[in-house]
């Protein structure tokens, strides 16, 4: 069910839950969250079970604050602390070295933590909530509310659509950032950039003041991540990216037989066929952001069976929607 996640009770009813180890949806910025309280290895269990994810897949853990961090990371870099006094609450990820015996499952097993805060009301309001109470729970383990591999959801209904009615969902309104957090990986002494999100390289940099590195310059065995696989992030239809002028032979070629096709561009571009449909992809890379894992879902709502998309500007400022793309197209 969904409820109003601005109402006092519905935050209760969900802390409620989360503390007898039950999973609450809840919104963040970036897209919703599948929560359970990431210091009980059974409820996170669940998170597993109902994703569909493989159980060594480690999941972020959602903190109201910094000073939360300690309970779960053994030892936090100084570089680290600048990007968290730089960027939380805000749509950005940090795996640090995992304190021992806690939130083992939710870090699937690894030696390592990822920890965020999330600047979301309803998140917010949530996580002081679940703190709050006779047993606490101080933090909670979070993937992205989606079966694995599919596409994260951006509203309370994408949600329900994913997992039916029994799961509470609280909804925050459609989500602002649109895709899931930056990941900087913070246990190798210097930082590496395992996932891209909204914020630019540029402002990682100048905020931890060093370079941010690739997996592949530190050590080849980067961590497990789910969204790090090659394929991810995919709606039901074939994606394709190509740039404009591609796009628009492609639908020459076709002509009047184009069908089952949906065409997600900037440029604008032409088919007789009245079967393709066409959406405007925002000049704006964070708009572009913000509406892109709806748009895959309402291509898969409306039956097509081909995504074609046009490759996005290869700009710093885009780097989150190329790389969500690419894992969508990747086979
Ligand atoms: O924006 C987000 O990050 C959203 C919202 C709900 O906070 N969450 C999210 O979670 O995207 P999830 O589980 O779908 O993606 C988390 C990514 C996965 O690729 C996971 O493997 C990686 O973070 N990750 C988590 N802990 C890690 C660790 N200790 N080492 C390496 N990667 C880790
Ligand atoms: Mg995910």
């Amino acid at each position: 069910m969904i409820r109003d996640g601005g109402t006092p009770a519905a935050i209760e009813e969900a802390a409620g839950l989360l503390a007898a180890g039950e999973l609450v949806a809840f919104p963040t910025e970036t897209v919703y969250g599948l929560g359970a309280d990431a210091g009980r290895d059974d409820a996170v269990a669940k998170i597993f079970a109902a994703k569909g994810r493989p159980s060594n897949h480690p999941l972020i853990v959602h903190v109201a604050d910094a000073s939360a961090v300690d309970r779960f990371a053994s030892q936090v870099p100084a570089f680290a602390s600048r990007l968290m006094q730089a960027f939380w609450p805000g749509p950005l990820t940090l795996i640090l070295p995992r304190r021992e015996g806690v939130a083992t499952a939710a870090a699937g097993g690894q030696g390592s933590v990822g920890v965020r805060c999330p600047a979301h009301p309803v998140a917010h309001a949530l996580l002081l909530a679940c703190a709050g109470r006779d047993s606490p729970v101080h933090g909670l383990a979070g993937p992205s509310a989606n079966k694995f591999g599919r596409v994260s959801p951006t509203t309370a209904a994408h949600v329900q659509a994913e997992f039916g009615d029994d799961l509470l969902v609280l909804d925050g309104g459609p989500c602002r950032v649109g895709i899931e957090s930056t990941i900087v990986d913070c246990t190798r002494g210097v930082p590496v950039l395992l996932r891209p999100g909204v914020l630019t390289r540029d402002q990682v940099e100048a905020a931890c003041g060093e370079r941010l590195r690739s997996p592949s310059e530190v050590d080849e065995s980067a961590p497990r991540a789910s969204g790090t696989l090659e394929s991810h992030y995919a709606p039901r239809a074939r994606v394709r990216l190509m740039d404009a002028r591609s796009l628009q032979t492609a639908l020459d070629v076709l002509g009047q037989e184009a069908k089952g096709i949906a065409i997600y561009s900037r440029a604008i571009v032409n088919t007789p066929s009245p079967e393709v449909i066409r959406r405007r992809m925002p000049d704006d890379a964070q708009e572009a952001a913000r509406q892109l894992f709806a748009v895959l879902r309402d291509f898969d709502m409306q039956g097509v069976g081909l995504i074609w998309v046009e490759t996005p500007p290869d700009e710093p400022a885009w780097e989150g929607v190329r790389d969500r793309l690419q894992r969508a197209s990747a086979d």
